[in-house]
């Protein structure tokens, strides 16, 4: 058996980081946490369904893709991952933004939902990581446009938009050295000043009627809640249940209840935080 994943990373995560998380009732045995993997599929597979969407299957540990049912090169991601993708609710008459994009994981799962047949753009504003997209595209062969820009210089209208947006990356228990690495108050702090510009400027290309949902994988209230209540004060922008059954509790702030807060110990999956926006 391996050893447990804490006793790897323990002495490496910041005192503040570990003051942060205890703010907001968490404690570092969060990263004691191993998570799942799944793939999806519309045809069955010999294997546990992921309770919130049927047609995504956990592999098992040590699989690398090899299962009866599933193909060898499948996409294979963090089940979290299909939460905001669901929340957006995509349609194939929709035209779809994925303004934060790269690697792709998103933009394969809304490619999936809507049978490749809706009109999805995807954009990065990192070349280095559009390259790893634009591979993820033609490999599974998505009907998706590629662009490389910042979002905030998108101008065209889109009737969903996915922002996924950068973020500090506590949630990501399995990459948790790295994170440490990087991880500051000040990052912390920069990063939301940059959700909020982001957040603000995707939901002015939103079309009326439209959805725009807001991620991240951070538990920092910074960049969560606050990136909300910032939308909520300075637009009209409002609030919009999530109907996805996973566990998870609402979002910490008054106003930011029907976001959903998604913890590692939850569902054995990365930690995320997803709102849906609607504008009318
Ligand atoms: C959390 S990652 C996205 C993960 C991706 N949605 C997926 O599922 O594979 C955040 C991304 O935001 C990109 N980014 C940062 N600032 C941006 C901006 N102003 N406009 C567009 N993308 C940006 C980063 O390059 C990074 O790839």
């Amino acid at each position: 058996m391996g050893l447990p994943v804490l006793s790897c990373v323990i002495g490496m995560i910041p005192e503040k980081l570990i003051e942060r998380l205890k703010r907001i009732g968490l404690d570092e045995t969060i990263y004691d946490s191993r998570t799942k993997k799944c793939v999806l599929s519309r045809e069955h597979v010999d294997l546990e369904k992921v309770p919130w969407y049927e047609h995504a299957y956990f592999l098992e540990e040590n699989n690398d893709g090899n299962t009866k049912g599933v193909s060898k090169g499948s996409f294979i991601f963090d089940p979290v991952s299909i939460v905001p993708c669901l929340a957006l609710a995509p349609k194939k008459e929709d035209r779809i933004l994925d303004m934060c994009a790269a690697p792709g994981t998103k933009t394969f799962i809304l490619s999936f939902l809507t049978n490749n047949e809706a009109k999805i753009v995807a954009n990065d504003i990192s070349r280095q990581r559009v390259k790893r997209l634009r591979f993820n595209v033609e490999k599974f062969h998505l009907s998706v446009d590629v662009w490389n820009k910042s979002g905030r210089k998108i101008y065209e209208k889109f009737d969903r938009i996915l922002l996924d947006a950068p973020c500090s990356g506590e949630g990501m228990v399995n990459k948790s050295e790295k994170l440490f690495k990087h991880w500051s108050e000040k990052r912390v702090k920069d990063l939301a000043k940059k959700q909020k510009r982001l957040v603000k400027h995707a939901y002015s290309i939103l079309n009326p009627g439209g959805t725009l949902v807001y991620s991240t994988c951070t538990f920092e209230r910074e960049e969560n809640e606050k990136v909300i209540e910032f939308l909520l004060e300075k637009t009209d922008a409002k609030l919009d249940d999530i109907n996805v059954k996973i566990n998870h509790i609402p979002g910490i702030t008054d106003s930011t209840k029907q976001c959903m807060r998604i913890y590692p110990e939850h569902n054995q999956t990365g930690g995320f935080f997803v709102a849906k926006i609607m504008k009318f």
